[in-house]
């Protein structure tokens, strides 16, 4: 079965096109970096204008570039939830479009849990039950999966989601944006030291498998810019607080490495937990943008061979957003039976 993917969910507007669940025939991602690098962070409305001028040449492209044509095209499927609800409805708006012209059926695919698909893409159909987790800009949670379909949350983010964290120790630390590959590249240089500030690393209710990250962002904020000086108390004198100490090149990198060596702790800390809490598991899958960060890389690594997990974590293209995760995922849906109609809705929020 030929699926044509279609993700706007957030700053890439993308399209792919592949065969039964698996086989990449095409990959076409246009990502929005440049238009949102100088206000620090996505703007929505900017997103849903770029979105519109993309979306169809996008397509186009995924399905020139896979050497099909349109009336080869079995399904179409669409990231409808969750992301930002006016980049969300333009791709939602191709995908009906499509699918009426076309007169094929249309699915609408969680992108959460299409991240979680990305690493099954070209590759093998992962075992289960696997326990999931996915690490992007907008989420970090983790899942009890029975199959690619069928999964429980056990844990999420109660504040910032990994990759937001990234993304604001990247701006505190002055690298710009996208974050994550910033501090991933400071993080990695040769004399970097990881044990150069001791950060925390929540570990919230001794049976909590939820994650925050907020204070960790704090502490690096403090660190990086210095401690504000607590309000001046009636009778006591002011507390004088030392200015931070210059940004240098080398103490950016030990910043970078001592925060995602709190991130590292943090994640495997979790997932440890889980497996305490759930049982064993076949695999472990890992997906979402933070799932690219060399360290996490090496680390889930090593805590799957612990566990005897196999770990499927995505090629490095397939965890940032892609559509191809979308069709993926939307052909496992199909072949249970499941389809949408043209009233499908776009939803901010994940369904899992
Ligand atoms: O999955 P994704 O493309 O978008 C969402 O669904 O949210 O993830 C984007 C996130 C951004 O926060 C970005 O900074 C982060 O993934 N990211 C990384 C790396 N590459 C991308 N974070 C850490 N290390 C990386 N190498
Ligand atoms: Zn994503």
């Amino acid at each position: 079965m030929i699926v044509l993917g279609i993700e706007s969910s957030c700053d890439e507007t993308a399209a792919a096109v592949v065969v039964d669940g698996h086989t990449v025939r095409s990959s076409i991602v246009a990502s929005q970096y440049e238009l949102h690098s100088m206000y620090g962070g996505v703007v929505p409305e900017i997103a849903s204008r770029a979105h519109e001028q993309h979306i169809v040449r996008v397509i186009d492209d995924a399905i020139s570039q896979a050497g099909v044509s349109r009336s080869d095209i079995d399904a179409i499927a669409v990231g409808h939830r969750p992301g930002l609800i006016g980049a969300l409805l333009v791709g939602l708006s191709a995908a009906k479009a499509m699918s009426w012209a076309l007169g094929v059926p249309m699915i609408g695919v969680d992108h959460v849990q299409a991240h979680l698909w990305a690493g099954s893409l070209d590759g093998e159909i992962p075992r289960y039950p696997a326990l999931g987790l996915v690490i992007s800009g907008g989420h970090s949670s983790i899942y009890q999966m029975s199959s690619a379909t069928d999964l429980v949350r056990l844990g999420a983010t109660i504040d910032d989601a990994v990759g937001e964290a990234f993304d604001k120790v990247a701006a505190i630390l002055g690298l710009g944006h996208p974050g994550g590959p910033r501090v991933d590249a400071a993080a990695s240089m040769k004399d970097a030291n990881d044990r150069a500030f001791g950060f925390p690393v929540s570990r919230l209710g001794k049976e909590s498998l939820d994650f925050s990250f907020s204070g960790l962002k704090t502490a690096v904020l403090y660190e990086v810019k210095g401690k504000p000086a607590p309000p001046k108390m009636r009778g006591k004198p002011a507390i004088v607080v030392p200015p931070a100490p210059e940004l240098t090149t080398r103490r950016v990198e030990d910043v970078a490495a001592s925060f995602q060596r709190a991130v590292e702790r943090a994640v495997v800390l979790k997932l440890e937990r889980a497996i305490e809490q759930t049982g064993a598991y076949e695999t472990l899958i890992v997906g979402g943008g933070v799932a690219a960060n060399t360290r996490l890389r090496a680390a889930l690594t090593v805590l799957a061979e612990k566990y005897s997990m196999k770990l499927v974590i995505p090629d490095m293209h397939y965890c940032i957003d892609n559509a191809a995760m979308i069709a993926g995922l939307g052909y496992k849906l199909i072949e249970q039976g499941r389809v949408d109609d043209l009233t499908l809705c776009a939803v901010p929020t994940t369904g899992c």
